[in-house]
């Protein structure tokens, strides 16, 4: 297969089976690769185009990426890997939906960006958000972020999926 078939997802699967397919490409992508920005680029391809195979909302999703440790201060997060719109470049530990995740360690989804205090608006046109730590020796390496342009766009389905591909990142890359 060329590789850029392993980002088509036929239409009509359920949520659950295009995770599972997002799942299997990356594992035959990470093969024989740990640089974290190939295969965080990669993953951002699969999953944006796995939720845009699917109805709304997952087929509103307007920006899908990463952002990583920033390796000089370690106290904030840079942009990694994405599909959308051009985004913030860093955020701080703590501040917004993806500082809160990296101080935390743990997912958020948010339902309503309006109702997460400090959330931080990159593009005008997300609704709703979630954010999944990578964790990789008790340390946050990097997150993933999710935005849709509708309100709710995520759900305990994606939280599972997402923190699934968020442990297969952790052990396949290099950070
Ligand atoms: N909304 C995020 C900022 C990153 S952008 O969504 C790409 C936040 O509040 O941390």
């Amino acid at each position: 297969m060329v590789h850029a078939e392993a980002s088509t997802f036929a239409s009509g699967l359920t949520k659950k089976n295009v995770y599972a397919q997002v799942l299997e490409h990356s594992r035959g992508l990470f093969d024989g690769q740990r640089n974290w920005v190939c295969n965080l680029s990669n993953a951002s391809s699969l999953l944006y185009h796995a939720l845009h195979s699917l109805p709304s909302p997952s087929s509103a999703v307007n920006w899908c990426g990463f952002y990583v440790l920033d390796p000089t201060t370690q106290s904030q997060l840079l942009l990694g890997p994405f599909q959308g719109h051009v985004a913030c470049q860093t955020i701080g530990f703590g501040r917004g939906v993806c500082g809160t995740a990296a101080a935390t360690q743990t997912t958020q989804l948010v339902k309503d960006v309006e109702a997460f205090p400090g959330h931080i608006a990159c593009d005008g046109a997300s609704k709703s958000e979630i954010v999944v730590p990578i964790i990789q020796g008790g340390k946050v390496v990097a997150i993933i972020d999710i935005d849709c342009a509708e309100l709710d766009g995520f759900d305990e389905d994606d939280k599972d999926a997402l923190e699934t591909i968020a442990a297969l990142l952790a052990e396949s890359c290099d950070f």
